[in-house]
């Protein structure tokens, strides 16, 4: 079986992104397995730390590059991706490079009806940017909107269309990770 890795945009405990990484994480437990990684753990990316980064950016950037793929669930804000989700790439860019060539999928959620775009668009960006290198699952925009509403107090997700759009775009990411 696949072994993926999760990377949870926020540092928030009550994040929605969060929580529909957990509801991956479930629901598709019989085709591959999911581990969630937290950014908010690490700390703030200095140059002066690169070249001895604490354990907890070791770990990170392990779990990384042991895994078959990567799923990156960022929310927005201020029209692109969470400081804390920016500092985790950033850790990813210098001295060891774990996403490159690594096969991404990019999801979010938000409260807002626009479903993250703008902070999915600058997440393609960096995940481009000569430091990261990793191949991202083109299209396939899964942005959730109105994510209050989305889920039940199990964390269940009540929207049928959008779970429908979810395994569609979770089939079309197993699908690009078994491209040669
Ligand atoms: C500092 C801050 C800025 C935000 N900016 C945006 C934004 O630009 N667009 C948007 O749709 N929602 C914005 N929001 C609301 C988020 O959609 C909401 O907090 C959502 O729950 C974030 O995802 P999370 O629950 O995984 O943390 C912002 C929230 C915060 C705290």
């Amino acid at each position: 079986m696949r072994h993926l890795v999760g990377i949870i945009g926020n540092n928030y405990s009550g994040s929605m992104n969060r929580k529909l990484l957990q509801y991956i994480q479930r629901r598709y437990r019989d085709r591959f397995a999911l581990t969630l990684l937290e950014t908010g753990t690490l700390p703030l990316f200095s140059q002066d730390a690169e070249a001895h980064p604490p354990a907890v950016v070791t770990a990170f950037r392990t779990a990384i590059t042991a895994a078959d793929g990567v799923i990156v669930a960022t929310p927005e804000h201020n029209h692109s991706v969470p400081a804390v989700l920016k500092n985790a790439l950033d850790w990813c860019s210098r001295i060891e490079h774990p996403l490159e060539d690594k096969r991404v999928m990019v999801i979010g959620a938000s409260l807002g009806p626009m479903g993250t775009v703008r902070a999915q668009t600058h997440l393609r960006q960096i995940l481009d940017a000569p430091g990261i290198g990793a191949q991202v699952l083109p299209g396939n925009e899964f942005l959730m909107g109105r994510a209050g509403q989305k889920f039940d107090v199990h964390g269940q997700l009540v929207d049928l269309g959008t779970a429908a759009f979810l395994d569609t775009c979770i089939a079309n990411y197993l699908e690009f990770l078994e491209r040669a």
